[in-house]
C-alpha cells in the first residue's frame, strides 16, 4: 500500500481527504495536540482491526474514542456522570481520556473486550476538522509500532508505519508531547490509570481524591490483569536497554559518568550534555527545570538512539509534580521499570 502524506497547509482538501478514506474504512495517520494518533472509524469493527493489524498490537489493549463535540459522548458512553462532566468541563477539549461505560454501539474489538470505553476530545483543531470530515468517532492509539516510543511528528509516522496504512496528516509537531491523561470513573473512586498531558493534580482539583494505579510505578508481569492493559507492556522502548536514574540533576549526572562504557548513550538535561561529550552518545531532552519542553521531546528524542550504534542508556528524569509524573513514567516504562533511586533512604 502507497502511504499518501497529506499537507493541509499546502493542500485546501487534505483534511477532505483524510475524511473520506476514514468513511471508506480505511486507517489515517492525524496530529493531535499529545502525538500523532492511528485512527480509524470507531463504529467499523473491520476498519478498528485494520488498526491493530498495522500497530502490531496485542488484541486486548483497548483504544481511545475520539469526539470533536461534547454532546458526541451520548452516542458512546452508557451514562455521563457529574464527575465526567466536571472533568469534560475542566479539561476539554484537551489532552484527558475518561473512562465509562459503554453502549453496545461501540464493538468490542476498540474496547479490547472490555465493557468500558476511553473517550477524549482533543484540542488540536485538525484533529477536531479530520473527525468532522469523517463524520464518525475515531478510535486512535499513538501512531507508532506496538512498543516503540510514540509519534510527534508526520516524519515519525512514516518511519513506523509507510506502506501499512493509507494516509498521514502531516500537521507539524506536537505541542505537548506525551499522551494524554487517563483516568477511569468505573470504579469506586475515580482512578488515575496513565499520567499525562493533565497533571494529577490538576485532576485532583475537580475530583478531589483520586487513586494511582500500581502499574504507574512499577513493572507488572505480563500475566497480571491490569486496569489499563496498554500499562502492562514493555513501551516506548528504543533498541538498546535503558536505565533511569533518578535524583537531582547534578548527582544523576555524576552518578551516570561513573557507568560510562564503551558504547553508551545518555538521554540528559541540556545543561548537563557538556559533561558527556564525547564521552557518551548524547541525546538532550531540555532543561532540568522545563517539564513542558522534556514532554514535548522526550519520544524524539528516545527514538534518535536508534540510528546511533549505542548498546546501553543511561537516563536522567524529572521530579514526579505537573506533567514531570507523565515524562517520568514513559522513561521508566522504556527502562522497563530499571530504576537507579539516588533519592532512596533520605528523609
Ligand atoms: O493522547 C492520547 O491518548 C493518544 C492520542 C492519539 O489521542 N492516544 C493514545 O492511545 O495514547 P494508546 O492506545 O496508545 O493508549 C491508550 C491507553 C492504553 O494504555 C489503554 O490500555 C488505555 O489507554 N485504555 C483505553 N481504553 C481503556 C479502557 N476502556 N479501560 C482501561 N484503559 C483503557
Ligand atoms: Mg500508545
Amino acid at each position: 500500500m502507497q502511504t499518501k502524506l497529506l499537507r493541509p497547509s499546502e493542500d485546501a482538501t487534505a483534511l477532505e481527504t483524510a475524511g473520506a478514506l476514514l468513511r471508506a474504512g480505511e486507517v489515517v495517520g492525524i496530529p493531535t495536540e499529545t502525538v500523532y494518533g492511528l485512527a480509524a472509524n470507531a463504529l467499523d469493527p473491520d476498519a478498528v482491526a485494520r488498526i491493530f493489524a498495522a500497530k502490531g498490537r496485542p488484541q486486548d489493549n483497548p483504544l481511545i474514542v475520539h469526539i470533536a463535540a461534547l454532546d458526541d459522548v451520548d452516542g458512546i458512553a452508557a451514562e455521563f456522570p457529574p464527575q465526567a462532566q466536571a472533568l469534560a468541563q475542566a479539561f476539554w477539549p484537551g489532552p484527558l481520556t475518561i473512562i465509562l461505560p459503554k453502549q453496545d454501539r461501540i464493538p468490542m474489538v476498540t474496547s479490547g473486550g472490555l465493557n468500558t470505553v476511553g473517550i477524549r476530545f482533543p484540542s488540536h483543531p485538525m484533529a477536531q476538522a479530520i473527525i468532522r470530515a469523517a463524520g464518525v468517532p475515531l478510535a486512535a492509539p499513538s501512531a507508532n509500532t506496538s512498543g516503540r516510543p510514540s509519534t510527534t511528528t508526520a516524519q515519525h509516522v512514516m518511519e513506523d508505519l509507510d506502506g501499512k496504512i493509507a494516509a498521514v496528516v502531516d500537521g507539524g509537531p506536537c505541542t505537548v508531547g506525551v499522551e494524554s491523561t487517563v483516568v477511569s470513573l468505573c470504579g469506586a473512586r475515580p482512578r488515575l490509570l496513565r499520567p499525562g498531558g493533565i497533571s494529577l493534580e490538576q485532576l485532583q482539583s475537580v475530583l478531589g481524591i483520586v487513586e494511582v494505579d500500581r502499574a504507574l510505578r512499577e513493572k507488572i508481569d505480563d500475566t497480571e490483569k491490569v486496569s489499563a492493559p496498554g500499562m502492562k507492556y514493555r513501551h516506548y522502548a528504543p533498541n538498546a536497554p535503558v536505565t533511569v536514574v533518578v535524583g537531582p540533576a547534578q548527582a544523576s549526572a555524576d552518578y551516570i559518568y561513573a557507568q560510562l562504557g564503551e558504547n553508551s548513550g545518555v538521554l540528559c538535561f541540556d545543561e548537563c550534555a557538556q559533561q558527556f561529550s564525547g564521552k557518551a552518545v548524547v541525546e538532550t531532552f531540555g532543561p532540568a527545570e522545563d517539564k513542558e519542553e522534556q514532554a514535548r521531546e522526550v519520544f524524539d528524542a528516545l527514538r534518535r538512539f536508534d540510528d546511533t550504534d549505542c548498546t546501553e542508556i543511561f537516563a536522567q528524569c524529572p521530579s514526579a509534580s505537573g506533567i514531570g509524573l507523565a515524562v517520568a513514567n514513559r522513561i521508566k516504562k522504556a527502562a522497563g521499570f530499571h530504576v537507579v533511586d539516588l533519592t532512596e533512604g533520605e528523609a
